[in-house]
């Protein structure tokens, strides 16, 4: 007998265990439909290709993960898409500047790679749907659970679930959450271009986010009380995260997002090249590697020499740091060995 109806007829439209994490993530983040794709940088790809067609203009923030950057500047471009960069901090306003006839997406990310600028997300959402425009945010840093874009006009919710969704820096996986006027055209990209996951790597997002929130606040609370101490030390110019009172997205972060997540920027008072690896030289416990949201903390130097408007800090180097798990006074001991290698 024919069946065109049975529910699992093709690997590539997805597997039970697939479906599985799906649902969870909707559940998390309150959209209609999500889509799994094999890395967080696929997941901001995936919907940049399904959106966006020759002649069209795409606005993105500037603080972006420099990845999302290269994408635009290489294959957008090649298919003649126009990306317009702006500034992180030109509000609803300013982005309704930035609007043309053509403008296809809107790309936010909160807060702003290596950096931590905050948006006013409801604003900038609702300007690009007045203006016809799909709102995307890569939601990475703060997860479903302190944050939910849809919740705030956002259309798409990008993750990158190898970060703490996944959570032992053993899996690479991307997610969209879509609001309903959007899902179908993200589903068809996706059987279009002709990607999906692996069950097994599924297994693994679906058992990391069953921890997924006592780790969070174990991250948040290392990372806040580090970052309160590494402000009082002199060999610190600045510390980057949006929890500080003293961050000056500070009051964006608080009144949008419940709580933080254990990625922030220390800015080092003074030197360059030299000092940023004496300091990532001298640390024991701590790794050096870009991913982060695992168990292990990281450190490293982050280049910002992309940036269009939203320009690095002058004062020194900016290292970024991945809080893990570990026991925080050894952390502390660690850094503090980093910072006397400074001389
Ligand atoms: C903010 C952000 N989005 C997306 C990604 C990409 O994730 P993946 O490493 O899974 O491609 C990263 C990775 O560092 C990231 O920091």
């Amino acid at each position: 007998m024919r069946r065109r109806d049975q529910k699992y007829l093709y690997g590539l439209r997805g597997t039970p265990t697939i479906e599985a994490l799906e649902h969870a993530l909707d559940d998390l983040e309150g959209s209609h439909g999500t889509i799994l794709v094999p890395s967080g940088l696929a997941a901001i790809s995936f919907p940049l290709l399904a959106f966006l067609s020759s002649g069209d203009h795409c606005l993105v923030v500037d603080s972006v993960y420099g990845p999302t950057r290269l994408f635009c500047d290489t294959l957008l471009r090649r298919m003649g898409v126009e990306t317009e960069y702006f500034d992180p901090a030109i509000g609803g306003a300013g982005l309704a500047q930035r609007m043309r006839a053509n403008t296809r997406v809107v790309f936010l990310e909160a807060p702003g790679s290596n950096t931590f600028e905050m948006l006013h997300v409801a604003g900038m959402a609702d300007v690009a749907r007045r203006g016809g425009a799909v709102s995307m945010l890569d939601n990475t840093w703060a997860t479903p659970l302190l944050f939910r874009p849809l919740d705030h006009g956002v259309d798409l919710s990008i993750h990158a679930l190898t970060k703490y969704p996944g959570g032992h820096s053993d899996v690479m996986m991307g997610s969209v959450s879509a609001n309903r006027e959007t899902f179908a055209r993200l589903r068809d990209a996706q059987m279009q271009i002709g990607v999906n996951v692996s069950p097994d790597d599924t297994y693994l997002v679906l058992r990391g986010l069953k921890t997924m929130a006592v780790r969070l606040k174990a991250h948040e609370a290392a990372a806040l009380e580090l970052a309160s101490w590494l402000e009082t030390r002199p060999e610190v110019a600045r510390v980057l995260h949006p929890a500080l009172p003293s961050f000056p997205g500070h009051d964006l972060w608080k009144s949008q997002f419940k709580g933080a997540s254990g990625l922030f920027s220390i800015v080092l008072a003074g030197g360059g090249e030299r000092e940023a690896s004496a300091f990532l030289d001298a640390l024991r416990i701590f790794g050096l590697g870009y991913s982060w949201g695992g168990f292990e903390s990281l450190a490293l130097e982050a280049h910002l020499g992309d940036r269009v408007v939203a320009k690095a800090p002058t004062e020194g180097p900016v290292i970024r740091l991945q809080i893990g798990l570990e026991d925080v006074a050894d952390l502390r001991r660690d850094i503090e060995g980093g910072l006397a290698a400074l001389g």
